[in-house]
């Protein structure tokens, strides 16, 4: 049985979305293969231990850095912040849960400026940003897209013992949750929450945490999503698809997921609703939801969720943690 993590009294830091993943790689020249040659994500700067890549809406320095290491786990998660003073609030707000806070002025990574890193009260290595080298925005540079462009990074989804407390931390945060899904005896095992107006910035998955789920990369459509799955089978490596090409029934997005060379999940999304409902799923057959058209009056709909599905567990990035005996240095 865990403990509620206490709302600080210090107010939350103003997020605007989710930004970027740090990842560590074991063999940085596969994974950039991966990202780069298969997935087609943007090079903003490289050097001989890191890759820096970003997707062709994104008009920040990056959305991903791949990191060389020894064992394959999430370094950070990354948020933008809405103002410089919010590193100040981020700073208060997890000194106040007793967090372990570091802030560097001249960033932790190529591109970013004033930025704290937290771990977080659920264990996970979070950042918040505001200062970043702005970088050419290739949204109508339409000669280098490919047919499976990325255009957005869209979510992190994590895995957490206790989704109802990491959710309650999180509209602590400021996040509005979007989505749930309860199990039989009504216990919440899943949440979506966003910051920006969208289905979700981060998910909450109930199981062995803190661990990274997966990164998710936005196409325009779903033809884009077939184009990557057509590009895997041409090139005898459809074997890293996981899970779909497929419809999700929380977010009704199109979806695939796929494996990178170190295990890491990739999720290629699209076309989701947005953010006008507020649904709460069960297993019990029914499913409730309140939205904007129907002025947040609840109202039941046909079953919601049939059976849980789930991709494989064994695939599950670490999350990088703070020993207390042995603090561990951002690289
Ligand atoms: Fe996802
Ligand atoms: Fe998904």
């Amino acid at each position: 049985m865990t403990t509620d993590i206490p709302t600080p009294k210090a107010p939350a830091p103003d997020i605007v979305r989710c930004a970027y993943m740090e990842l560590v790689v074991t063999d940085l020249k596969k994974s950039r293969e991966f990202y780069v040659d298969l997935l087609g994500l943007v090079v903003t700067e490289e050097t001989e231990t890191e890759t820096y890549l970003r997707t062709f809406e994104e008009f920040i320095h990056h959305n991903l850095v791949l990191r060389q290491g020894p064992v394959a786990a999430v370094a950070a998660l990354a948020y933008r912040v809405r103002s410089p003073e919010e590193i100040d609030r981020a700073v208060a707000f997890y000194t106040e849960l007793g967090c372990r806070v570091e802030r560097r002025k001249d960033g932790f990574v190529r591109g970013i400026g004033d930025a704290v890193r937290v771990q977080d009260p659920l264990g996970f290595p979070v950042e918040y940003f505001y200062e970043v080298e702005h970088v050419e925005r290739l949204a109508w540079r339409y000669e280098l897209h490919t047919p499976g462009a990325l255009v957005r990074l869209d979510h992190f989804n994590l895995v957490t013992p206790d989704v109802p407390r990491a959710a309650k931390h999180l509209v602590d945060l400021g996040f509005r949750v979007t989505e749930d899904i309860e199990d039989g005896e009504g216990t919440v095992y899943a949440a979506w929450m966003r910051r920006k107006p969208a289905v979700h910035d981060t998910a909450m998955t109930g199981g062995d945490g803190p661990r990274m789920h997966h990164v998710a990369f936005a196409t325009h459509e779903k033809h884009n999503i077939i184009a990557i799955c057509d590009k895997m089978g041409a090139l005898r490596v459809s074997d890293r698809i996981e899970r779909g090409p497929g419809r999700h029934g929380v977010s009704n997005a199109f979806h695939l997921y796929i494996l990178d060379p170190d295990g890491h999940r990739v999720e290629i999304y699209t076309q989701d609703t947005g953010p006008v409902t507020r649904t709460t799923r069960s297993s019990r057959g029914t499913s409730t939801t309140t939205s904007v058209a129907t002025g947040g009056a609840t109202r039941s709909s046909r079953a919601g969720t049939p059976r849980r599905r789930r991709c494989s567990t064994s695939t599950v990035t670490p999350c990088r943690r703070w020993s207390a005996r042995t603090p561990v240095r951002w690289p």
